[in-house]
């Protein structure tokens, strides 16, 4: 257990005879009470104007969002699996995401704030109280850690979007009640340059045992590689800002057809949060505060095409998502000439996250340096693959062989086709959710997110 009071890193709990994973029911409840605290911080200060906010495509109205992340812990938990009946009388026409579309979520008869805390309270009250539940899915052959894990996982992940739409609603930073490391570590000594890595066989997806794992990693699978170059870092504020000061926006040739109509459209001469001073310093955003762009701090807030035109531009490409896992996971063999078949959960290993080694769980409240965290390399020096600032890679989103959608159908397989993959996390990424194979996806246009992007030598 780290002092998140977060109990639930598998690999470091005994396994009990009743689970195919290995966190316990009593450590699942902490953890999903402890993911509340976070979902309540992450709200309790804006006003009821504010927790509806603008119909943007990119966010939802946080009142909403809040009560979904309560029904989908219900649904699942409570109805699916506890085979109880629903709480709320019009629950399912309010917060079922995969019924209510998403531009009518402002419109919907919702419950006052008040009235929105108080349902959450009742439910997780409710998954706390295991007295009178089933223990295995009527249906299928999951148990009931397979819920608590779906359910946590899901409330995490829009934690993590609560953030970004606080960044992109210009509201104030989120104050978070974990130790922050303010001081964001001393710098470490610079690293520059790229890792080799020399290909090979590996298997794809997570194959690393009794965890949860969603829909989209499972099947794990042999992929042959070939040998490619990464650079140790993601690229920096100061490596995109020589991009857009060469005309990068306004250069055709490094930009894709569907890019490059992107950008026209969008009338972007610059990342989207930046913003030039009269004496040519840039500034950005963050959340409600114009600071400097930090140079060796990790650019952020590119979408795919953006970064995709950079790679253009400085003679790079984006790495593969089997590239990115296999830099991420994969170990030299002695001679140095190919990989081991020892594929870590982490870059540094397979032990839980901690400070030392990724910038998770709002630590920093921010991006930071990309020489920073030396402890979290992977086996090839590459830094930071976990942690700081999810990566953009240029495989698109799909199924991997044998797909078998998830009791969840519509986690994965709506989205195949016209995503990108994402890989790694940000600093607002949960250390529990996180490892070298989750794989996350948006539309290459998506700039709100946390996500910036390491480059490979062509
Ligand atoms: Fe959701």
């Amino acid at each position: 257990m780290d002092d998140l009071g977060l109990s639930l890193r598998e690999d470091d709990l005994n396994m009990t005879a009743s689970s195919r994973y290995s966190a316990t029911t009593a450590q699942l409840i902490e953890a999903l009470q402890e993911a509340r605290a976070r979902t309540l911080e992450l709200v309790s200060d804006l006003s009821g104007e504010q927790l509806m906010g603008p119909r943007l495509r990119i966010v939802n109205p946080m009142r909403w969002e809040i009560g979904h992340a309560a029904w989908f812990q219900e649904f699942w938990i409570l109805r699916h699996l506890g085979g109880l009946a629903p709480i709320l009388a019009q629950g399912d026409g309010l917060y079922d995401s995969a019924r209510v579309a998403h531009d009518s979520r402002w419109d919907l008869p919702l419950p006052s704030t008040a009235e929105t805390f108080a349902y959450m309270n009742q439910v997780l009250d409710r998954v706390c109280d295991t007295s009178d539940r089933r223990a295995r899915d009527p249906i299928n052959d999951y148990d009931e850690s397979y819920f608590f894990h779906l359910a946590l996982f899901h409330e995490q992940m829009h934690a993590e979007a609560i953030t970004y739409t606080r960044q992109t609603l210009c509201y104030p930073r989120p104050r978070i009640g974990l130790r922050q490391t303010g001081d964001r570590r001393p710098p470490a000594e610079a690293i520059s340059g790229d890792a080799y890595i020399p290909g090979g066989r590996f298997i794809l997806g997570d194959s690393s045992g009794p965890v949860f794992v969603f829909d989209n990693e499972q099947q794990p699978h042999e992929v042959e590689v070939a040998p490619f170059s990464i650079s140790k870092t993601a690229v920096t504020n100061r490596e995109l800002s020589n991009f857009v000061e060469d005309g990068g926006y306004q250069r055709r040739e490094f930009w894709s057809d569907e890019g490059w109509r992107w950008r026209r459209n969008a009338a972007a001469d610059h990342p989207m949060y930046w913003q030039r001073e009269s004496n040519g310093r840039w500034l950005r955003r963050d959340f409600d505060e114009w600071v400097a762009l930090e140079d060796r701090v990790a650019a952020i807030h590119v979408n795919w095409y953006e970064a995709d035109a950079y790679c253009r531009w400085a003679g790079r490409r984006l790495p593969t998502e089997a590239e990115w896992e296999m830099a991420a996971s994969c170990e030299p063999s002695s001679d140095g000439g190919s990989i081991t078949n020892n594929k870590r959960r982490y870059p540094w290993g397979n032990n839980s996250p901690t400070p030392a080694n990724a910038n998770l769980d709002w630590r920093a409240m921010g991006c930071i340096e990309v020489d920073a965290l030396p402890e979290g390399d992977s086996a090839f020096g590459c830094r930071q693959m976990i942690g700081n600032a999810w990566e953009w890679s240029s495989t698109a989103f799909d199924a991997y062989p044998g797909f078998m959608p998830g009791p969840y159908k519509e986690y994965s397989a709506p989205w195949f086709g016209d995503h990108k993959v994402l890989r790694g996390g940000c600093w607002a990424t949960r250390s529990s959710l996180i490892r070298n194979a989750y794989r996350n996806y948006y539309t290459p246009d998506r700039r709100d997110v946390w996500a910036g992007f390491r480059t490979c030598s062509v």
